[in-house]
């Protein structure tokens, strides 16, 4: 049996779809439940379902074999698992933003407020222009930061833009862009070769998921997710 970790949230349908149309079709109760493991014996898979950025601590500690999530969380986390596979869909950007007529503003020279709920990826960023700034972690709603005056700019991702949109903030730089990935325990790769390999196969054959997103090419190496 294959253990394999589901982000919840946005991924989780795509993901679902991908797995069926892949051969592993989980039961449609799976989009509602309150329940958080679902043996599937017929496909030889345990699904669990849980918190995005929980995935890579599952996969890397070896309680799922394999994890689905989004290269961001893999990018903020720098969690020493193998990502053999983009699976394509869940296509977003981590961008800076700020209010609109904000956002060419000059304030480089002195510290600058950035919300975010990806501390790591944005302390690195502005690190590396050297830029200092005064991070504020905030677990959602980010874009409510810069309307109340909580933070200069904000580093979050835009899927279509709507949210910022709706909120008078423009997108003022991308910092790095989004997939889903397939990520695999190190010790699983190894003593479930057979079963995991053929996994990828099968997800590479199906390609992405329908819904809006263009086909990309999928890496042909596995190769760890840590930088
Ligand atoms: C994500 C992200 C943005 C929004 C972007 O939020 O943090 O708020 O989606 O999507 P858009 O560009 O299509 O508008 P999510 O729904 O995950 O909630 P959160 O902000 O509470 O984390």
């Amino acid at each position: 049996m294959l253990t394999i970790a589901l982000s919840k949230g946005k991924l989780l349908d795509p993901t679902l779809e991908v797995f069926r149309r892949a051969g592993y079709a989980s039961p449609s109760v799976m989009r509602d439940s309150r329940k958080l493991v679902f043996p599937c014996p017929e496909i030889g898979v345990t699904f669990l379902i849980v918190r995005p950025t929980d995935v890579p601590t599952y996969v890397e500690y070896g309680a799922a074999d394999v994890g689905i999530c989004g290269k961001d969380v893999l990018l903020e986390q720098d969690s020493d698992v193998y990502e053999p596979l983009d699976l394509g869909f869940g296509a977003c950007k981590i961008a800076v933003a700020a209010l609109r007529g904000e956002g060419s503003r000059n304030r480089l020279s002195s510290k600058i407020r950035v919300a975010t709920k990806y501390p790591n990826i944005t302390e690195q960023y502005f690190n590396q222009r050297g830029v200092p700034v005064e991070l504020i972690k905030l677990y959602g709603s980010i874009e409510l930061a810069p309307l109340v005056g909580l933070a200069d700019r904000i580093v979050d991702l835009v899927e279509t833009g709507s949210t910022l949109k709706a909120h008078d903030l423009v997108e003022v730089e991308v910092i790095a862009r989004s997939t889903a990935r397939l990520i695999v325990n190190r010790a699983s790769l190894k003593l479930k070769h057979a079963t995991v390999t053929e996994l990828i196969r099968k997800l590479r054959a199906v390609g992405p998921a329908k819904r809006g997103i263009a086909p990309r090419r999928p890496s042909q190496t596995v190769k760890r997710a840590r930088k």
